[in-house]
């Protein structure tokens, strides 16, 4: 069984999730998402890499790293969701599946929102389903990847 690596990277203002607007994001916080993914994992072949950045140049590093490091990437890009051609561009050059992962359902909300460059290089997105997303998406890998 060789060991792989799924990267779950977060966006800006996702270090305050559990605080920041509840009654969209819910209560849960990251570590508590990070915690339920790392559960879901065990007894897997693969090992989780969990971050959150709110730097945008910080998150095409992690997506660059991804391209050589993992097997799987899950991407909340949060706010740059709808603004990163820089972000759009770093997954192209992925050739791993991509899932974009929403909290909230984006398409329900403001009209800003309802454009995202990061679904145009995404397999698939999952959104509206609150943290369970998260679960929700590494499933879905581990249908998909073996
Ligand atoms: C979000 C949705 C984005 O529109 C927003 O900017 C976020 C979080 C979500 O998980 O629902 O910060 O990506």
């Amino acid at each position: 069984m060789s060991q792989k690596t799924i990267y779950v990277l977060n966006g800006p203002n996702l270090n305050l999730l559990g605080m920041r607007e509840p009654e969209i994001y819910g209560r849960d916080t990251l570590a508590d998402i990070e915690s339920r993914c790392v559960a879901l994992l065990e007894g897997t072949d693969f090992g989780l890499v969990f971050r959150q950045s709110n730097h945008e140049g910080q998150l095409v590093d992690w997506i660059q790293e991804a391209r050589t490091e993992a097997d799987a990437l899950i991407l909340n890009p949060a706010a740059y969701t709808h603004t990163s051609v820089a972000l759009y561009d770093a997954l192209k050059a992925l050739s791993i599946p991509i899932i974009e992962c929403h909290l909230s359902n984006p398409h329900a909300r403001e009209t800003f929102r309802h454009h995202s460059y990061v679904s145009l290089a995404a397999n698939g997105v999952i959104a509206g389903f609150g943290a369970i997303g998260y679960e929700l998406a590494i499933r879905a890998i581990l249908s998909q990847v073996k």
